[in-house]
């Protein structure tokens, strides 16, 4: 049996990409290797949103040259978002010539074909499409978790915030059709899955390229009468277009999590605005009180970016300040990185990188003390939380979730991974809690 690895990069389209390619390979009689040195098939499913992404792939690469050279039979592939990049590919064809294979994130469904075409003539293939974008249907996933799934949405993002390179990677938002989505859920449902996420670069304006009128709101309403399913997330959704109707899905949905992540970027509406963005600092908070009159139990999350061109002193204590007002329970935090092609890459006034690092870490103190601070409220509480795995430090911890997202570590046998289980919890830290079986 031809044995083969991926290493993603990037976030959950990628992730569940990865494992939509894991599907096609297993179809294709390979099986998964337990490290590179016995792969047949090497495959890097790569991230354009950072730099910093951008340089560990490129970093990888390079090491793989000498294995390549032991092992001349060995494929060695590259997709995602970076290749959707013509100026990355170039990068790649040029300074890395080992590399076998190069597909984009429209072309995976045709990975047998270019693997053949590879095989039988010895030449570097490169696959990409930037015009057709139509929806694959066709692909299954090979999901890494029977109780619990991504279900892609919608593809694609429309908003071209001023530093993101995603809107050039994956190309203009369309929908999935809802009866498609459903089946899937259903499906994953039967075979017994019990949290769904539903996946979108934007998923508020979901629906938009349909021919009826359906929307987010409308299909979180179908998932949530689907037996079986116990748990309903959804990622990422845009401030300025969640809806009453979504706001109203928090305190009438069952199902749905007591959990929105909502990224901000900025506190400051002048930083907002040269990012794109759409809405005021005073629309996000109003969107915010709205959210937790439907939900006061709901959890909040977000992104900020640091070091945006032209953030002052100023923009960055209306950022802390924002933070303190919303009180995030934790943030995914960013120094900002140029992106060739984005509009913000050509603005004046960019920003130090000390200056960049010095916010950073300014910003992870407050989010630190305020995610503590809410973690604090669990002590004493019994928590609902879908068991997840084993705790890689301990065989006889689990590792389980709370509706919040929160991680809550508990003593617990294996016969319990996949369900859900009441823990009462007796010490919160920063980014999880521990707990005992009740
Ligand atoms: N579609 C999602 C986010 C996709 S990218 C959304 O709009 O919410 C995930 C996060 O990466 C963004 O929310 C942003 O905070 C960060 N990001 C995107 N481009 C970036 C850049 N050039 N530099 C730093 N962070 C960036
Ligand atoms: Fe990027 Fe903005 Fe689209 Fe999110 S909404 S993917 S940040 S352009
Ligand atoms: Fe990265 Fe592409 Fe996701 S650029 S964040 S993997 S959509």
């Amino acid at each position: 049996m031809k044995k083969y690895m991926i290493q993603t990069y990037g976030c959950q389209m990628n992730e569940h990409d990865s494992e939509k390619i894991s599907w096609i390979l297993d179809g294709m009689g390979y099986e998964i290797a337990n490290n590179r040195e016995e792969s047949d098939l090497i495959i890097f499913n790569t991230c354009a949103v950072r730099k910093s992404a951008e340089e560990r792939v490129l970093g990888q690469l390079g090491e793989l040259k000498e294995l390549k050279r032991r092992k001349p039979n060995l494929i060695l592939s590259v997709c995602g978002c970076m290749m959707q990049r013509e100026e990355i590919r170039e990068v790649v064809l040029k300074k890395h010539k080992h590399v076998d294979i190069i597909f984009g994130t429209n072309n995976i469904h045709k990975l047998p074909q270019l693997i053949s075409r590879h095989l039988e003539t010895g030449n570097i293939i490169v696959d990409i499409n930037e015009e057709n974008r139509e929806i694959e249907e066709n692909i299954d996933a090979n999901r890494k978790y029977s109780y619990k799934a991504f279900v892609n949405i919608m593809y694609g993002c429309n908003n071209f915030c001023t530093y993101c390179i995603v809107p050039y990677t994956r190309g203009r938002e369309r929908s999935r059709e809802p009866e498609k989505i459903l089946e899937e859920v259903k499906l994953l449902a039967e075979n017994g899955c019990k949290e769904i996420t539903l996946l979108g670069q934007n998923v508020n304006s979901y629906g938009k390229t349909l021919e009826r009128d359906f929307s987010f709101a409308d299909l979180l309403k179908e998932v949530n009468k689907i037996d079986g399913i116990e748990r309903i997330r959804f990622m990422t959704s845009h401030p300025k277009d969640i809806s009453d109707d979504l706001i109203n899905c928090f305190s009438k949905l069952d199902k749905l999590c007591d959990h929105l992540h909502l990224p901000v970027q900025s506190g400051s509406n002048k930083i907002l605005k040269a990012m794109n963005r759409k809405y005021s600092r005073e629309d996000y908070i109003s969107k915010i009180e709205k959210v937790r009159k439907a939900n006061p139990d709901i959890a909040i999350t977000t992104d900020i970016i640091v070091g945006f061109p032209g953030e002052t002193e100023e923009d960055f204590q209306e950022t802390i300040n924002l933070v303190k007002e919303v009180k995030y329970d934790s943030a995914f935090t960013f120094l900002y990185s140029i992106r060739e092609g984005t509009k913000a890459a050509t603005m004046e006034n960019q920003v130090p990188e000390e200056v960049k690092h010095e916010r950073f870490q300014r910003l992870l103190d407050t989010l630190y003390e305020i995610g503590l601070e809410k973690n604090k409220k669990y002590l004493g509480q019994t928590v609902q939380v879908l068991v997840e795995e084993v705790s890689k430090n301990d065989e006889n911890v689990l590792n389980g979730r709370t509706t919040s997202g929160k991680l809550v570590h508990f003593p617990g046998s294996k016969e319990l991974i996949g369900k859900i289980a009441n823990v009462k919890i007796d010490t919160v830290k920063t980014f999880t809690m521990e707990g005992t079986l009740v």
